[in-house]
């Protein structure tokens, strides 16, 4: 029987030796204080699931009119790791949980190539409803719907954000530059660094992003040893 490969190990075992990056000094100032912030009043977890309350049936946009689920975002908010998608599409809309479908299981291995899994990140998205057809997000529902995703990220107070794909960055970095030129260094939201990488589903179609992408996820697992991330759940900030 035909060995079937991984698509994404098989191109990572191709880049043998592994490199150190140099992060900028702002960022590692970050990383060095990483831990000094505050956690609110009743938690984060508390106040995400507050937030996510606040939002069930939400109408502040046209989405609210057909989408099937409010996708909040999953995974662990305590870690200090958040990594923002664009939008819910088919099957996340039928599940209500972020990046299930194809590239939300490249996404998974990606992560697991440096160790990641969902108890170790949260995952949420610029829109928390599908856009018909899985369109890209007009600027407006964008910005309706940011709000809530800048309050996720005033809870958690991240260390590190990874913004998957040209809406994310779009959004978070308030930017029209394209993927290609933002990705390779580190940008701020507020005062959390950003890495911007392509979106799982551009690598689907386009498989010569494997590249990129693992040299993006190496620069990612190198910052998250400087800052002591994932952050244990319960730690004292
Ligand atoms: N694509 C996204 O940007 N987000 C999801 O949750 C799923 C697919």
């Amino acid at each position: 029987m035909a060995e079937v490969r991984d698509p994404f190990w098989g191109v990572v075992e191709s880049f043998g030796v592994d490199r150190m990056f140099v992060l900028p000094e702002w960022v590692q100032k970050k990383a060095e204080e990483e831990g000094e912030h505050v956690v609110p009043s009743e938690g984060i977890q508390g106040n995400m699931a507050a937030l996510k309350k606040e939002l069930e049936g939400c109408m502040k946009c046209q989405l609210s009119s057909t989408r099937k689920n409010i996708v909040f975002g999953e995974g662990n908010p305590e870690a200090g790791i958040l990594v923002v998608g664009e939008g819910p599409g088919a099957t996340e809309d039928e599940t209500g949980r972020p990046f299930v479908g194809r590239s939300g299981k490249l996404l998974d291995k990606i992560f697991a190539s440096i160790d990641l899994n969902r108890e170790k990140l949260f995952i949420a998205n610029i829109v928390k409803c599908r856009p018909p057809g899985n369109r890209t997000p007009s600027a407006s529902e964008s910005e309706i719907c940011g709000k809530f995703l800048k309050r996720q990220i005033e809870i958690m107070k991240p260390g590190i954000i990874v913004a998957l794909g040209a809406s994310a960055a779009r959004t978070l970095l308030n930017t029209r530059t394209g993927i290609g030129l933002l990705r390779g260094e580190f940008h701020r939201y507020m005062d959390t660094p950003v890495l911007v990488t392509y979106h799982p589903a551009a690598l689907l179609r386009s498989p010569a992003l494997k590249r990129p992408v693992w040299e993006d996820m190496k620069r990612l697992r190198s910052f998250m040893e400087k800052a002591g991330l994932p952050r244990e759940s319960g730690e004292k900030q």
